[in-house]
């Protein structure tokens, strides 16, 4: 038995699998994420310890044999958090997540000094782990000066899990601090901040061993042997490993919280210009690119917010049939954008609203609007050297067959999906749990899932989806900040 364990924004999911990989069970603990000032978002550590305790428990309560036959345990997680220990262990402050913003300031400047896009390949976006710590050191000084280990999401889970500050490949290289090339932290980068390698975890490759779970926690589970943890991978990577997505040109668009357009690559392709995201895939001597937009269903839960409505009692009137877009546009930069703008401060936008606009327009016009954000991603990828031919669609939004014929429209690709199964990233992470307890050849682990269904691009829509494109294209220029 081998156990997934991922910690996203909005829960934790732990997924037991067998020897032959098939799903024995899965539980969640929920999450909430804090926004006490515009553009931030925070957790409390001590929240993903008591979520997973949570899943866990759900998970034992149902399945108590299976979990206690575990061998190897892999973790996935959110990206880019910047979780802040003491020297005792102890978190500092909440940590400062993925899809906060305050530092883009901080990310403009080092993003200035050439020497990280040099090395990191990426652009300093104020997601990325870096700049959170020179906006720590400048508005919290006594923060910092405490700071003895920044460690990611998912390595605070392992301090926990194995009382071990260790990290992997993958989301590393959304610190700012990685060597993305090389696969080791740049000193040069981590002086740039203030800091250097003893403020950071030792690094594994997300198929090799990266600690091995506490005794108390091994028997609190019901196991009496060891149990190894695997590197495992940022959520991204994570479910690639889940999706079979490890071969160079296969692709998949994540319909989660954030909106992901993940292209597997063979080498080190890196193109900053683009605000393309060239990272290391989980498995050793091979990376990946990626779009990534901030608000995916994000942007459909906050019009459920408002408007009181359930998300699929928004999209349920569409019906089945894809409609030509109406003339009403939406932005979804609610919390800013990565892929294609790098702009921290624009925000969404509707236009073209008129009095016959209802729920059911400004719904379409918010998949438009993701799926549209998508194409620029797509674009961003072509320009970056990787051409897309067809993607694999996951994450919660993919539930809506609707969203996947305007996606692989505005696209202009075929989206196919995956048969019945449960193939996101806590499954990746499973596989990498496997990988790392039995030495398994990682290629022969994570293969892609059958295809249930493809969607193919409306050909009679195109034209009327490339117009609402240019649309939504010339929108952004109006909303940049002069
Ligand atoms: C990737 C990113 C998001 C988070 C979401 O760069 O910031 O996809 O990983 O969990």
């Amino acid at each position: 038995m081998y156990l997934g364990l991922d910690l996203g924004t909005s829960g934790v999911k732990a997924l037991l699998i067998d020897d032959e990989q098939r799903i024995v069970g899965s539980a969640n603990g929920s999450l909430e994420v804090s926004r006490p000032h515009s553009g931030w978002s925070e957790q409390d550590p001590a929240h993903w310890i008591r979520a997973t305790e949570e899943a866990i428990s759900a998970l034992k309560a149902a399945h108590p044999a299976e979990l206690s036959a575990v061998k190897g345990v892999g973790l996935s997680g959110q990206m880019h958090g910047a979780t802040l220990i003491d020297a005792t262990g102890a978190v500092l402050r909440p940590c400062i997540l993925w899809n906060d913003t305050r530092s883009y300031r901080e990310a403009a400047a080092l993003d200035a000094d050439p020497r990280f896009r040099d090395i990191t390949g990426n652009i300093v976006f104020p997601g990325f782990t870096a700049p959170k710590l020179a906006w720590v050191k400048a508005n919290e000084p006594d923060v910092f000066a405490k700071v003895a280990k920044v460690l990611l999401p998912k390595d605070y889970l392992r301090l926990w899990l194995t009382g071990e500050a260790i990290s992997e490949m993958s989301d590393s290289a959304g610190t700012a601090w990685l060597d993305v090339a090389n696969r080791k932290w740049s000193s040069d980068l981590l002086a740039a901040t203030d800091l250097d390698e003893s403020h950071m975890p030792a690094l594994v490759e997300g198929t090799e061993v990266g600690g091995t779970l506490r005794a108390e926690l091994a028997s609190a589970w019901g196991i009496s042997g060891t149990v190894v943890v695997a590197g495992g991978a940022g959520d991204n990577a994570a479910s690639a490993c889940g999706m079979g997505t490890v071969k160079p040109g296969s692709a998949f668009v994540s319909l989660g919280t954030s909106g992901v357009l993940f292209a597997s690559n063979a080498a080190y392709l890196p193109n900053a210009s683009s605000a393309v995201h060239t990272f290391c895939h989980a498995l050793p001597g091979t990376w990946h690119q990626m779009g990534v937009i901030l608000s995916a269903t994000d942007s459909l839960n906050w019009l459920s917010r408002i408007t009181g409505k359930k998300a699929a009692d928004l999209t349920q009137p569409l019906g089945d049939t894809l409609r030509a877009p109406t003339g009403v546009t939406f932005l979804p930069y609610l919390s800013g954008e990565r892929t294609p703008h790098n702009d921290a401060l624009i925000r969404g936008v509707f236009s073209g609203l008129e009095q016959e606009t209802g729920a059911t327009e400004m719904t379409q016009a918010v998949l438009e609007g993701v799926a549209f954000a998508f194409r620029d991603s797509l674009e961003a990828l072509r320009v970056a050297g990787t051409e897309l031919s067809r993607v694999t669609a996951i994450g919660g939004g993919s539930r809506s067959h609707y969203w996947l014929k305007v996606i692989a429209t505005a696209l202009g690709i075929p989206v196919d999906i995956p048969a019945d199964g449960d193939f996101g990233a806590a499954f990746g992470a499973a596989r990498l749990g496997l990988i790392a307890a039995i030495g398994a050849d990682p290629l022969t682990v994570c293969t892609p899932p059958a295809t249930d269904l493809t969607i193919e691009p409306d050909s009679a829509l195109r034209p009327a989806f490339e117009d609402a494109y240019e649309r939504y294209r010339s929108l952004y220029p109006a909303i940049k900040a002069a």
